[in-house]
C-alpha cells in the first residue's frame, strides 16, 4: 500500500518540511505535494523555498501543492497566500457523543424498504459507480485547476482500497436490493471515524441522506461505540445538516486548506540563493 515520508529542504536559516502524496498524484496524474510546515516569516523567504521545492521535485505545470493550517495560524496562511496560494476550503472535525444519542428519536421507518448491511466484493462495481459520480464539495472538484476526471478517479479509487483495508464498507440498498449509497468508517481503539460516504447522486436531496447517516450512527451504537470522529467541509452544506439534524456533535480543530497548481512550465533553470 502507499505509504507517505516527511522531506526537509532548507534555504540559509528557513526550512521547508514536505512529503509528495502517492496515491494523489496517481490518481490525479500529477505530482502531489503537502507542505507540512515551514519556518520562513518573510514572503521574499518562503518564495525561496518553493522554488528550490519545484526545482528539487522537478514539478511541472499541473503539479498540486497544498497545505492544511490551523486557522488561528493566520500569519502562515497570509504568507501561503502571498506566495501564490488560494484557499480551497475549511474543515472541521465532528466528535459525535453516541452515548447520548437517542436513534429512536427521529421516527425513520426501521421496515423492509432499505437495508444497511456490510458490503461484499461483488457490490464494489456499484459502490465505484456511486464514488465516481456523486462528490461535488471536496477541494479537488472545487478547484477549477483540477481536472474533474481525475478528482473522480480519486474517489473511485478510494473505494477499491478501502475493500482492500481494513476498513469497514456498508451498503445502502432499496427493497429491491439495488444499492444507492455506501458508507465507509475505519474502527479505533476508542472510536470509529468516518472516511467516506455518499448517495447514488439520482437519490440526493430526499431525505435519504439522514436516513444514511442514522443507520451507521444506530449500527455503531449497537456495536457499543461510543464516540465518532469525522472530517467534514465547510462547503459540503448537506452533510453539515445531516449531522445537525443527528445531533450530538461538537465541532473542533478548524484548518484551512490551501493549494496551488503549477500553471506554468517552471524555467528551472537557476538555483535560488
Ligand atoms: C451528504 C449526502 C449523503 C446527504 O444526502 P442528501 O440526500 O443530500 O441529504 P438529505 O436530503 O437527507 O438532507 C440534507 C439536508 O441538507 C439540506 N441541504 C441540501 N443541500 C443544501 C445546500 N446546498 N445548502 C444548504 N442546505 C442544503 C437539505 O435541505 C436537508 O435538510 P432539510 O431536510 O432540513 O431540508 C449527499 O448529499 C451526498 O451523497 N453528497 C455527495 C457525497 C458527500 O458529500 N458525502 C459526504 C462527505 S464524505
Amino acid at each position: 500500500m502507499f505509504s507517505k515520508q516527511t522531506h526537509t529542504i532548507k534555504v540559509g536559516t528557513s526550512t521547508l518540511h514536505y512529503s509528495v502524496i502517492p496515491w494523489d498524484s496517481t490518481y490525479l496524474s500529477n505530482t502531489t505535494v503537502e507542505i507540512e510546515d515551514y519556518s520562513a516569516t518573510s514572503k521574499a523567504d518562503l518564495v525561496k523555498l518553493m522554488a528550490r521545492l519545484e526545482l528539487s521535485l522537478h514539478l511541472k505545470k499541473g503539479d498540486l501543492l497544498f497545505s492544511k493550517i490551523p486557522l488561528k495560524d493566520f500569519r502562515k496562511i497570509r504568507l501561503l497566500d502571498e506566495s501564490g496560494f488560494y484557499c480551497m476550503e475549511q474543515t472541521i472535525t465532528l466528535d459525535i457523543n453516541l452515548s447520548m444519542w437517542d436513534p429512536d428519536r427521529f421516527g425513520f421507518p426501521m421496515d423492509e424498504s432499505y437495508q444497511f448491511i456490510p458490503a461484499l466484493p461483488s457490490d464494489k462495481k456499484a459502490i465505484c459507480r456511486i464514488a465516481r459520480t456523486t462528490f461535488t464539495a471536496d477541494r479537488f472538484h472545487m478547484d477549477p485547476l483540477i481536472p474533474k476526471a481525475g478528482a473522480d478517479f480519486r474517489f473511485e479509487m478510494w473505494i477499491e482500497n478501502s475493500f482492500r483495508s481494513k476498513d469497514s464498507v456498508y451498503k445502502f440498498a432499496d427493497k429491491k436490493g439495488k444499492i444507492i449509497s455506501f458508507f465507509i468508517y475505519r474502527a479505533h481503539k476508542d472510536h470509529a471515524e468516518f472516511r467516506l460516504a455518499g448517495l447514488d447522486p439520482e437519490y440526493i436531496g430526499k431525505g435519504l441522506g439522514k436516513m444514511l447517516y442514522h443507520h451507521m450512527y444506530r449500527e455503531l451504537k449497537k456495536q457499543s461505540y461510543t464516540k465518532v470522529l469525522s472530517v467534514i467541509s465547510l462547503n459540503n452544506l448537506p452533510v453539515l445538516n445531516v449531522y445537525m439534524y443527528l445531533g450530538c456533535a461538537k465541532f473542533f480543530d478548524p484548518l484551512i486548506t490551501l493549494h496551488k497548481v503549477i500553471t506554468s512550465q517552471p524555467e528551472h533553470t537557476s538555483t535560488p540563493s
